[in-house]
């Protein structure tokens, strides 16, 4: 076994990010995931995200070592293919909102009668029950209900209004809760010989990422931004400190380090204005250096490309170049954790629209040049041309 899940079969009907980035975590470990896109093709392909040759840099993202089919599920004929491809497949996953899958004959009830063993994974803002089950969803709206945008805002100023966090965390969080639970079903399936559903909800997710929060204010019966804010601390020693070319972040709570920046200043108490008047003129990497090898936790605060830069991250292969077959190359992370046996990787950049459409309906189903014509001319499905 060279990938942990090469022998899993995806067929994946996600948009936007929570659900492709679930299963490209899945696709970079070696499951076989084949994207279905309607013709016209999914929302993602346009947003958000900057359009490069009419794509947006979100799929280019998200998409990567995925086959891509393109095909109208409203037809008949595409149904039936469907139905085949299901019984070929491990994994079925998607994100519409609640009610849509349904409506297209493709719910859970369905899918579990054509294959009894599928995992069936139902991504969505609320999940499948509950009064909001059927509301649409994105990031923004499940890190707003979910309380990470009151305490960002707050986090920042007190006395100013909510932030939106950054980087669609209301996304890839979930999406990571998504990927290891599918994977944990994969186990029970395999254990027991039965599928299951699988339902992730965004406001769920993000919810118990409060789990810290949510048990400070259970036994204190008072919001933990609240009681910070009411019983404000000494100043920190550490923190966010501005060096010569920018910001340093410093954790001043490891004692060992402490003691010997103590012993090299010369004091018996530390405070900002001394660690300051030592790194204040220094670069950020001089500063982390010079603390990092004293034993702080301490690190120079990157934008996301100077962090694709840091040599630390090109020491441990982070990241990979793909070759996309219209905007050329590109470079993205690496499947970040090494496994010693089974590790994950990068092999293809996100596919065009229909890019694998005929190879894939003539490879698993069996499908005839002259079918495959006939359907593209129905409209029933589309192949790109290149
Ligand atoms: C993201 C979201 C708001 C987008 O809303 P939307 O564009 O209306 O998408 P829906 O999921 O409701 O439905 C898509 C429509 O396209 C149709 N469609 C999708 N794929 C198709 C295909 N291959 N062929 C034909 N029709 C297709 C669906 O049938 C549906 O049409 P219908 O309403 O006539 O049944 C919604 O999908 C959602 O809330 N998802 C759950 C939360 C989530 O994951 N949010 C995104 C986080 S990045």
């Amino acid at each position: 076994m060279k990938k942990i899940l090469e022998d899993i079969k995806i067929l994946d009907f996600t948009h936007v990010w929570f659900g492709p980035y679930t299963t490209m975590m899945l696709a970079e470990l070696g499951a076989e995931v084949i994207k279905v896109e309607p013709p016209w093709g999914t929302i993602g392909r346009m947003g958000p995200g900057e359009l490069k040759n009419g794509v947006s840099t979100t799929f280019y993202a998200l998409n990567l070592n995925k086959k891509d089919i393109s095909m109208d599920l409203k037809n008949p004929e595409v149904k039936e293919m469907i139905r085949e491809l299901v019984k070929q497949s491990d994994i079925v996953i998607q994100n519409f909102a609640p009610g849509t899958m349904e409506r297209l004959g493709f719910g859970y009830d369905v899918l579990k009668e054509w294959n009894p063993k599928i995992i069936y994974a139902a991504l969505s803002g609320f999940g499948q029950s509950g009064p909001y089950s059927k509301n649409a969803a994105y990031a923004s709206i499940a890190e707003a209900m979910s309380g990470h945008t009151y305490a960002t805002g707050k986090n920042y100023n007190y006395d100013g209004p909510p932030i939106s966090m950054a980087g669609a965390m209301g996304d890839l969080g979930p999406a990571m809760y998504a990927a290891f639970s599918i994977v944990a079903a994969i186990r029970y399936r395999d254990l027991t010989g039965e599928g299951q559903m699988v339902d992730v909800s965004q406001f769920d997710t993000m919810t118990a990422f409060n789990c810290t929060a949510s048990v400070a204010y259970d036994l204190f019966k008072e919001s933990p931004i609240d009681r910070r804010h009411n019983n404000p601390r000494p100043p920190r020693v550490g923190g966010m400190l501005e060096v010569a070319d920018g910001w340093i972040y410093l954790m001043t709570e490891r004692p060992r380090a402490t003691e010997a920046l103590k012993a090299e200043l010369g004091v018996d108490e530390l405070t900002r204005e001394l660690v300051m008047d030592k790194i204040g003129e220094m670069t950020r990497m001089e500063a982390h250096e010079y603390l990092a090898g004293m034993g702080f936790p301490v690190g120079p605060v990157y934008e996301a490309y100077e962090a694709m830069e840091d040599p630390h991250s090109k020491a441990r292969g982070m990241w990979v170049e793909v070759d996309h077959p219209v905007v050329g190359k590109y470079k993205v992370p690496n499947f970040p954790v090494v496994f010693s046996k089974t590790p994950g990787e990068v092999t293809s950049a996100a596919p065009m629209l229909g890019q694998h459409t005929r190879e894939v309906l003539a490879e698993k189903l069996g499908k005839t040049e002259e079918e495959l014509t006939a359907l593209e001319k129905a409209g029933a499905i589309v192949q790109w041309k290149g």
